[in-house]
């Protein structure tokens, strides 16, 4: 900030307290005359001020906060340039070197935490019970607002805590999903097959492939839907429906695994128009150590020992 500057704000911060002194003790008069009966001479919607003297009580409040304010302003930086006698401010206070300092004082204190980990394993951090606890918390900051706070997700938002994985759930795989992020292109075939052909297929998808019953009164042939299926959605959903982690078409025979729901009306939607569900990318906002701990945390979910249990 410039001398001008400066002095310019420092006036007129020491202006205002001044000018606040003076007005509390000029209008102080008749402090020692007690309460009066006299009224100020004006009302209100027939209501009277009476002239009396400030309570003391009110009167000692402004005084302290006018010290408060003076005392302030010596041991902190906020009189333009004046840096305060605190030491820590010698070059100045803003929020952003505010942010800073706390960066690294938390850079302190986590980042040979964070190395520690960073030379673990994805396995083995999801053995450590110190780790499991830091991802949780990491989860439940930046992914529990999509996936959910238990991580089973929801309409358009994978569960994470099971076995079925788009992407795969090996642990590298996991956490190439977190690090770079994932977006599904699942194109839009209503042009392409038709309303008939969406009615099929998606009816083959539902009994053949996933073996959930059909509503009764179903309009569909199956066998034409299988001929759909195979000409346009074997490349990338599998023969069999068995899906294909790198393209992250999801395995169609499971329906638990299926995040755009599984009735009809549903999967005829998703085969119309497509889908694009995205993850998005954490390199760059989180990093790689705070990634890795996430991908250990997750994968721990689906290695609970009670939950392959009840696979
Ligand atoms: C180019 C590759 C590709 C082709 C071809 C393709 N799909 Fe997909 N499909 C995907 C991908 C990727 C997703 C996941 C989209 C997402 O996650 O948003 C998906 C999702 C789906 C889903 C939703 C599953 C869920 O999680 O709810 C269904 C159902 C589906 N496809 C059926 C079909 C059918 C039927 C065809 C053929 C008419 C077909 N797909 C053709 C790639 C493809
Ligand atoms: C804005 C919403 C959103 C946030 C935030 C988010 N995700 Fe995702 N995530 C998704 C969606 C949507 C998908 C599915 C992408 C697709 O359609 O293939 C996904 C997929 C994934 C997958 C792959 C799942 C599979 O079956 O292969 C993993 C792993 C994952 N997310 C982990 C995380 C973690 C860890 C975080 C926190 C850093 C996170 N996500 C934050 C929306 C989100």
């Amino acid at each position: 900030m410039s001398t001008f500057w400066s002095g310019y704000i420092a006036l007129l911060t020491l202006g205002t307290i001044v000018a606040l002194f003076w007005l509390i003790f000029a209008t102080r008069k008749g402090e020692s005359a007690g309460t009066t009966d006299k009224t100020m001479g004006h009302s209100f919607d027939g209501i009277e001020e009476y002239d009396n003297p400030l309570p003391k009580w009110w009167f000692m409040l402004f005084i302290g906060t006018l010290l408060f304010g003076i005392l302030y302003l010596v041991l902190y930086p906020g009189l333009g340039n004046w840096k305060g006698v605190l030491p820590g401010y010698e070059n100045g206070w803003t929020q952003e070197k505010e942010w800073q300092r706390e960066m690294d004082q938390a850079e302190q204190k986590y980042g040979p935490i964070f190395a520690k980990y960073a030379s673990m394993s994805v396995e083995q951090l999801a053995q450590d019970e110190q780790a499991l606890k830091m991802g949780s918390r990491l989860f439940a900051n930046y992914c529990a607002i999509c996936h959910g706070s238990d991580a089973k997700g929801s309409m358009g938002f994978p569960n994470l805590a099971d076995h079925e994985w788009r992407w795969g759930g090996e642990p590298d795989a996991i956490k190439a999903s977190i690090l770079n992020g994932r977006i599904g292109a699942m194109p839009a075939w209503g042009q392409v097959i038709g309303e008939e052909g969406v009615a099929n297929v998606a009816a083959y998808v539902r009994a053949e492939l996933a073996g959930l019953p059909l509503p009764e009164g179903t309009q569909a042939d199956l066998a034409a839907g299988k001929a759909v299926f195979a000409q346009n959605c074997v490349a990338c959903h599998g023969a069999a429906g068995e899906g294909m982690a790198m393209l992250g078409a999801p395995k169609l025979t499971n329906p638990a695994g299926w995040i755009y729901g599984s009735s009809l009306a549903q999967l005829q939607q998703t085969i119309r128009h497509g889908r694009n569900g995205q993850m998005p990318a954490q390199q760059q906002y989180l990093g790689n150590d705070k990634v890795h701990l996430l991908a250990a945390y997750v994968y721990s979910l689906s290695q609970k020992p009670e939950q392959l249990a009840r696979q």
